[in-house]
């Protein structure tokens, strides 16, 4: 690992900006001295600057004045606005990382007039308690240091991947509206758990516990689901009689249709 050493400073700290700056803070990765934030929004800076021991500034140009990466997690509409706020103080010696959705690096260089180290991420929303998954899209040319640095900032709020930019709408539709496709899986199972008979908190308990077990299964073995499928599934047993309606339901090819809707839309809804 690095020794970092660089100060990091967030433009916007709604929801996911907080969450970047508690993971940064509770990974212990950064001293907090060297984290700081700016946000229009007057009661979210005196909440955060009550909340963490680090710089809040008034001004945007401010913060990347005295920061090396500069990470922007405002709404993908405000974008044009911060940019247009902090070009002048950008130079050659910032990274500079966006994780607004659908903004691409086109946008945001033609934006800055000026060439600038630059990363694309796209984190999810359980990021907010340190297990999200963010894929990482340097521009090309992106020194190998400065990926290392996004790579680090981002492992304090989950897992991270690299890939081009061109797999960022897929990224949104799978990863990014995912945890949607994932709260309705569980609510159904629940549901499915009430009408035989069970009390809705236990069906609750019952249905998370069993998504975050399989999940943590698929990871910590390495095996593929079909495997892990095989292993419950007994032939000829309660659990194929449960598949075999998920089967008729066309469940699998409708969870492959919500990948592909929300990717397209990703795409329509993109800014280049
Ligand atoms: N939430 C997710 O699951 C998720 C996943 C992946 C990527 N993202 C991306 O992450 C970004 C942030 O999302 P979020 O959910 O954290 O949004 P959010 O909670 O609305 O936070 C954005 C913050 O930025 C502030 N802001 C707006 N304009 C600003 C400006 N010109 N200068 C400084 N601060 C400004 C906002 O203040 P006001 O509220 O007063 O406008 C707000 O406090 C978005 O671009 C989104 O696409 C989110």
């Amino acid at each position: 690992m690095l020794a970092f050493d660089r100060r990091i400073g967030l433009i916007g700290i709604g929801k996911m900006g907080e969450a970047l700056v508690s993971g940064l803070i509770r990974s212990k990765l950064i001293d907090p001295a060297k984290v700081g934030v700016s946000d229009i929004s007057v009661e979210r800076k005196e909440y955060i600057s009550k909340k963490y021991p680090i710089t809040c500034y008034s001004k945007s140009d401010e913060l990347v004045n005295n920061s090396d990466i500069v990470v922007i997690a405002v709404k993908p509409r405000d974008m044009k606005k911060v940019l247009g706020d902090i070009k002048a103080q950008l130079n050659s010696k910032h990274l500079l990382i966006s994780i607004a959705a659908g903004i691409s690096t086109s946008f945001i260089l033609r934006h800055l007039q000026k060439n600038v180290s630059l990363i694309r991420a796209m984190p999810n929303s359980p990021c907010m308690i340190g297990e999200g998954m963010t894929v990482l899209a340097p521009l090309p040319g992106t020194s190998i240091e400065n990926i290392q640095y996004a790579k680090e900032i981002f492992s304090s709020i989950g897992k991270v991947l690299l890939l081009d930019e061109k797999h960022l709408n897929a990224v949104t539709g799978l990863s990014g509206s995912g945890p949607a496709y994932v709260y309705l899986f569980i609510e159904a199972l629940t549901a499915g758990g009430v009408k035989v008979g069970l009390p809705e908190d236990v069906a609750l308990i019952l249905s998370t516990q069993t998504l975050y077990g399989s999940s943590k299964m698929l990871l910590e073995t390495g095996e593929p689901p079909k495997k892990l499928k095989g292993m419950v599934a007994t032939p000829g047993g309660t659990t194929v009689s449960g598949l075999f309606e998920l089967e008729i339901g066309n469940v699998r090819a409708s969870i492959i249709r919500a990948v592909e809707k929300a990717t397209q839309r990703a795409r329509e809804l993109g800014i280049e």
